[in-house]
């Protein structure tokens, strides 16, 4: 194969990549390799609860829309992000108490699923639930306020809203086995228990020579579980400026987590955070790092690109 997607679309997997819609209106070239490399999106920030829905009631859905014209005109599929997160929600809802809380969580996630129904084909139902603190739940104001029965909620709700959607679960930090990889588990166990829960999300914004060694392991305990599993927002940063070296362990690392994926007939496919090294939110997140991605800024393919194709 010539291409990511072709080399993706033969092995029956989804590789997909994290859009910026204002630059796929704006911009042709980046445009162009969206649509030839990737078969699968996934909007960047424009299905977030502050972008649909700013204020309540208000949904305002050009973006999204957008996007999701976009992947129906190129045959692309489209994986959803996100309906209930901590972040990026506007303050109206984290005000509220928790029999609104729950009215305004259910009006939303049935207003932006109804609307895609059978145009967006999976859901990062919940995101970041669980904090980097020994595997507890994250103290955020939809658990302090609704109680960790919020994720069932969210789940419950999701599956009437669209029966036809793949429902995940997703965060950071899960990629290998450790503490808070447990208490996804578990999670993940009830509501699969529950059939609302069909695949689990590992972020993977990971760091150079740092692909964790437990991590195919730790996916395949989520495929025992009878669950997809799915590299959601795949990024590799280093410390800026990147060397020849750099981009050579970088392509080792992306070639390896390809691999675990390709491997594992449940992985439903991988989603890099973005598609140029300057497209990407890792420099103004993690200052002084970077060149994470696939393409240098002028869409010259970087090493890491080549990894990927070849080992998907
Ligand atoms: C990031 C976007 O890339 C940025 O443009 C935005 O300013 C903040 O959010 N985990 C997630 C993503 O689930 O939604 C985040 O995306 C990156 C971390």
């Amino acid at each position: 194969a010539t291409t990511l997607r072709a080399a993706a679309d033969a092995i029956g997997k989804d590789i997909g990549v994290a859009v910026d819609v204002n630059k796929l209106q704006n911009n042709a070239q980046y445009r162009n390799t969206i649509a030839t490399e990737f078969n699968s999106l996934t909007a960047e920030n424009a299905m977030k609860w502050d972008a649909t829905e700013p204020q309540d009631g208000n949904y305002t859905f050009s973006q999204a829309d957008t996007l999701v014209n976009f992947a129906e005109d190129n045959g692309q599929s489209v994986h959803g992000h996100t309906f209930v997160w901590h972040a990026q929600t506007p303050s109206w809802v984290q005000g509220l108490n928790a029999t609104a809380m729950r009215t305004a969580m259910v009006d939303h996630i049935n207003t932006v699923a109804n609307r895609y129904e059978g145009r967006v084909d999976s859901w990062d139902v919940v995101n970041e639930v669980v904090s980097d603190n020994n595997g507890a739940m994250r103290d955020s104001f939809w658990l302090r306020t609704m109680g960790e029965g919020f994720i069932t909620t969210a789940f419950q709700t999701a599956r009437a809203a669209d029966p036809n959607a793949d429902l995940y679960i997703n965060d950071y930090s899960i990629e290998g086995d450790n503490a808070k990889s447990d208490t996804i588990y578990r999670i993940a166990q009830g509501l699969k228990s529950q059939n609302i829960l069909d695949g689990v999300g590992f972020q993977s914004h990971l760091i150079l020579g740092q692909v964790p060694s437990t991590m195919e392991a730790n996916l395949q305990r989520f495929v025992d579980l009878g669950l997809k599993v799915r590299i959601t927002e795949l990024d590799i940063r280093l410390n800026t400026p990147a060397d020849a070296n750099e981009l050579a362990q970088q392509a080792e690392d992306y070639r390896r987590v390809t691999e675990i994926c390709a491997e594992l007939a449940d992985c439903s496919g991988i989603t890099v955070w973005g598609l140029r090294d300057n497209d990407s939110w890792v420099p103004g997140t993690f200052p002084g790092t970077g060149a994470a991605l696939l393409f240098f800024e002028d869409y010259a393919k970087k090493p890491a690109y080549t990894a990927v194709l070849n080992a998907l």
